[in-house]
């Protein structure tokens, strides 16, 4: 069942979701080579406990950390550890944030100096698929013209949108109706409705969309060991059209 937001309930989402918006802020402080995932996790959660939040993933299905940090071939749910960080890496950071009853989720993607060709463009192709996607976010349109553009945009650089995950309905539980796939045929699903929130995330492949998860039981990573990049927002559909949540104001 999709959960309709009262307008109050979508100002307290925006407060988990500016914490959330924050905690990249934490991030960008530190990422650099030789930074362990370890140390980014822990001053995520030393963030979200400041401002008056619980990190959201620990303990959610069992999962042993406070947020997740994936690393090249790695596509999500990578968990943080004595890995370091090194140069050329491209680094995606979820991470989700308890407050106030509300969830906020969200996801970016970045590349560490000196950079590569190939992974800035993996990058930046995804960055502006969940552009599009959060576009089609509009009263009246089908939940799957969302999944469609997303899908659309990237496949027309020649890359995949995985398959295996999705994005989701949230709000006072991370993950509620509907499921979002990011690949679809448009004009199907729900009708969106002002009130509905949304977690729209693509995981973006160079190669194939095929995945696999590791041994450890989390870390998924692509089957080819090609490069993954992974961005996402909690947005709630107004009558004025998407307003993003997980950002700092
Ligand atoms: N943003 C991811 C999601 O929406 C994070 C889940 S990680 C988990 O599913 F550890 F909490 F499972
Ligand atoms: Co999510």
């Amino acid at each position: 069942m999709i959960t309709i937001k009262k307008p109050e309930e979508i100002e307290l989402m925006a407060q988990a979701g500016r914490i959330v918006a924050g905690c990249f802020g934490e991030i960008e402080e530190i990422l650099k080579p030789g930074v362990t995932t370890r140390q980014l996790d822990a001053k995520v959660n030393d963030y979200i406990k400041a401002n008056g939040g619980i990190a959201a993933f620990k303990g959610y299905g069992g999962y042993p950390a406070n947020i997740c940090v994936s690393i090249n071939e790695e596509v999500v749910h990578g968990i943080p550890g004595e890995r370091e960080i090194s140069e050329a890496d491209l680094v995606s950071v979820d991470i989700g944030v308890l407050k106030n009853g509300y969830y906020g989720d969200s996801a970016r993607s970045y590349l560490l100096p000196p950079g590569d060709p190939e992974k800035e463009k993996l990058l930046e192709v995804t960055r502006k698929a969940l552009d599009k996607g959060i576009g089609m976010a509009r009263a009246g349109n089908r939940l799957s013209d969302i999944s469609f553009v997303i899908q659309d945009f990237v496949e027309s650089y020649g890359y995949s949108v995985v398959r295996e995950l999705v994005g989701h309905g949230i709000g006072k539980q991370m993950h509620e109706d509907p499921q979002i796939p990011n690949f679809g045929r448009p004009g199907n699903g729900p009708v969106l409705q002002p009130g509905m929130t949304l977690a729209i995330e693509p995981m973006v492949n160079i190669g194939t969309w095929k995945v696999e998860t590791l041994e450890d039981k989390w870390t998924i990573v692509t089957k080819d060991k090609q490069p993954s990049a992974h961005f996402e927002h909690t947005i709630a559909i107004t009558v004025n059209g998407p307003r993003i949540l997980t950002i700092g104001n």
